[in-house]
């Protein structure tokens, strides 16, 4: 598999009134090509971030103080973030479906006015040809009578409907990589299923990688081949989803799922959710962070700084030192 996009401790930093939030604290990860990558983790953990990182879209007061992001051979942070290099590369070689769609979309201009745009700006189409693939487009991604609903505006469609919008946006440049941000988490259950199986098939066709970023286990379950999870401004667990589902390593992972219902588990089986918050990213302690909600903590976590990704099989990494291949009470005895 080509590999595509490998971000390199991604360092980015907020600088507020009551301090330095440090939502990227050395964030790497890769995509290879026609991959669905899952981002997941709590609120509030940088997944956004991250992926705003990425695209160079971070603005004041925030700032990307460290790391890479190689693609095509070139590091994008070496790139002006507003500058010809980087808007080459932004929407037409990397796309971005943004976590609030409305916001996204322009209310005063048509929904063919915003897709034929791009089109135009990036692909140099004439704007016959761009609206004739702009209503092609609206079709593939599952709006009826397109070629009429071009013309009108984004508080006709329905949440659904925008969020396929945005879909048909994301991939009208044929980008390398479509990144999703939480796609459907506004959207009822039944809409949701039906946007994710057809971005799914989108990407498929396109030849697209696509980067799901959720809070929720269960949609990279189903789509992603591999998941990288999120913990506190770090990756905290990184592997193929049915090794992550068959073996969760990390105790956050392993809290994570047990807050998802399961097919595979016995019948009554309890939910059970994480205790505590997330920390303050704001004098994030150098001990791990998830130190104070963790059931499977030794004395080790208590005096040695956050442990690196380290490989627990093949291509399965934890950052952790306990073992949580035994009950919690059992890992305290190391
Ligand atoms: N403009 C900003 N100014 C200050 N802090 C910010 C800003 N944007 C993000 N942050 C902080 O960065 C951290 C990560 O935010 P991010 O939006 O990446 O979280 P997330 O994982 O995407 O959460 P969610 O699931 O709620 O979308 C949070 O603590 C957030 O408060
Ligand atoms: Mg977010």
């Amino acid at each position: 598999m080509t590999e595509l996009l490998r971000v390199n401790g991604l360092v980015t930093q907020f600088n507020t009134e009551s301090g330095v939030v440090k939502a990227c604290d050395g964030v790497s990860y890769y995509i290879n090509e026609q991959e669905i990558v899952g981002l997941v983790g709590e609120s509030g953990c940088g997944k956004s971030v991250s992926q705003l990182s990425v695209m160079q879209l971070i603005s004041a007061p925030g700032k990307i103080a460290g790391g890479e992001v190689i693609f095509d051979g070139q590091n994008l942070l070496d790139y002006q973030a507003n500058g010809p290099q980087m808007r080459s590369v932004r929407g037409a070689k990397i796309a971005m479906i943004f976590q609030e769609p409305m916001t996204s979309l322009n209310p005063v201009l048509t929904i063919g006015q915003q897709l034929t745009e791009m089109l135009v700006i990036h692909m140099k189409m004439s704007a016959d040809a761009a609206r004739k693939r702009a209503i092609e487009l609206m079709g593939l991604v599952g709006i009826p009578a397109a070629d009429s609903r071009i013309d009108d505006y984004p508080h006709h469609f329905s949440g659904g409907m925008r969020q396929r919008v945005m879909i048909a946006m994301g991939l009208s440049c044929n980008p390398k990589i479509l990144i999703a941000d939480e796609p459907t988490t506004a959207l009822d259950v039944t809409t949701q299923a039906q946007l994710l199986e057809m971005m799914r098939d989108m990407v498929e066709r396109f030849r697209t990688s696509l980067v799901i970023v959720t809070h929720n286990l269960g949609v990279v379950a189903r789509y992603a081949q591999r998941i990288y999870i999120m913990y506190a401004g770090r990756i905290v667990e990184s592997g193929m989803t049915k090794d992550i589902f068959a073996k969760p390593r990390h105790p956050y992972t392993i809290g994570l799922l047990k807050c998802i219902p399961r097919l595979d588990e016995e019948e009554g089986t309890k939910l059970v959710p994480i205790e505590g918050l997330p920390p303050n990213l704001i004098n994030m302690p150098a001990t791990c962070a998830f130190l104070p909600r963790c059931s499977y903590k030794i004395e080790k976590c208590y005096k040695e700084p956050w442990p690196e990704l380290t490989p627990v099989n093949g291509d399965h990494f934890i950052r952790c030192y306990a073992n949580t291949e035994v009950k919690p009470s059992e890992s305290k005895k190391r």
